[in-house]
């Protein structure tokens, strides 16, 4: 079994943990928190064996192979440094970091402790569903452009609404409605399409000077794919890939359960591959096999591939959000 330690203690640790168990191939072992009442509490809700308030004890004393960081976004280029330090494999949440130049920083510390294995959680591109997707991209004969939709209302918006300035929507800690959800079909974008030629981003800016919600048109040699997402409204809308006249619908970039596609005829072929009733598992049994075969080929070459994305995420969600003027204070530009 992999040992686990986890930084950051809200809902999505839960679902990630429950993820974990499910593979049979993770146990959790450590929690970081900030106060004793909550590390012992949270500790004791999944029964790990040590908690630690304090980051560099954790750190130089945790007993785990691999740490998840679930902190806000801002923290997570910091806890990641500690992580590759202490040897210790790093599982971070998506938006992996906030800027190109804490990337590269990263990467150039990786490769100064190359047994350390980093990768995004990207829950959605590790799906089964996700690859027959690209799969039936692969054999369309021409994609005409795409949209992709990903807006749902935020409880924490309600927050704003009262004058608050919650860690998702505050620039202080790398928050917005592109870095938030709209980093879904950014992934996709680029997962699918590769990186494109240029990008422009329309937000619509939030009292706390966030993006509450916006428009990304990304555009390529024979085409252009709109990123339609936010966190201040609820959107119904599929997502459509386009070819000529054919045409593959999703029900959601981020939380695919659906996808069809209808060919030149018009006729549906839903593409078919196991749904996880918690959507983070695929991730879970992809990083477990990395870490588990770690000088197996395959492995590296899916590693390889994961983190070539993941740079090229990061990437474009800097020259997004720079096209729309929109600075965090650890840019430090
Ligand atoms: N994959 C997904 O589907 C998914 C879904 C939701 C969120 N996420 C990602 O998960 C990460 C956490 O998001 P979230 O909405 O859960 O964030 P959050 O509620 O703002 O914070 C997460 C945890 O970090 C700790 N924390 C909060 N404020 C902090 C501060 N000022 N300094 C240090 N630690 C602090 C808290 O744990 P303690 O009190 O125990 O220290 C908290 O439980 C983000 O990167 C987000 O993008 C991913």
């Amino acid at each position: 079994m992999l040992k686990l330690g986890i930084i950051g203690t809200n809902w999505i640790t839960d679902q990630f943990i429950e993820a974990a168990n499910v593979t049979k191939r993770w146990q959790l072992t450590t929690v970081f928190s900030r106060t004793t009442q909550r590390a012992q509490e949270y500790s004791s809700k999944f029964h790990a064996q040590e908690f630690f308030t304090d980051i560099n004890e954790f750190f130089s004393n945790g007993v785990f192979d691999a740490v998840y960081i679930a902190s806000p976004n801002s923290l997570h280029y910091q806890y990641a440094r500690q992580a590759i330090e202490n040897d210790k494999h790093v599982i971070v949440e998506k938006p992996a970091f906030t800027n190109p130049d804490e990337f590269s920083q990263i990467e150039a510390l990786l490769q100064a402790h190359p047994k350390v294995r980093l990768v995004e959680a990207a829950r959605h591109v590790h799906t089964p569903l996700f690859a027959q997707v690209k799969q039936q991209v692969n054999d369309m004969d021409q994609v005409q452009g795409a949209t992709l939709t990903y807006m749902k209302y935020s409880s924490r918006y309600d927050q704003v609404l009262a004058g608050k300035t919650p860690n998702v929507f505050s620039l202080e800690f790398a928050g917005g409605a592109l870095q938030d959800l709209g980093v879904y079909p950014v992934y996709s974008a680029v997962a699918l399409f590769g990186e494109p030629n240029s990008v422009v981003y329309f937000p619509t800016l939030i009292a706390t000077k966030a993006d509450g919600k916006g428009v990304a048109i990304l555009r390529y040699d024979d085409f252009e794919v709109t990123l339609n997402f936010g966190k201040t409204s609820n959107s119904h809308l599929v997502s459509e890939i386009y070819g000529l006249k054919d045409t593959l619908v999703m029900d959601n970039p981020a939380d695919l359960t659906d996808a069809v596609y209808y060919d030149a005829d018009q006729q549906a072929h839903k593409l078919s591959a196991p749904v996880e009733a918690n959507d983070m598992v695929p991730e879970l049994r992809d990083f477990a096999a990395l870490l588990e075969q770690p000088n197996d080929k395959e492995q590296l070459k899916k590693y390889q591939e994961w983190f070539d994305l993941s740079r090229q995420v990061n990437s474009l969600l800097d020259t997004l959000r720079q096209s729309a003027g929109i600075e965090f204070p650890s840019d430090n530009r």
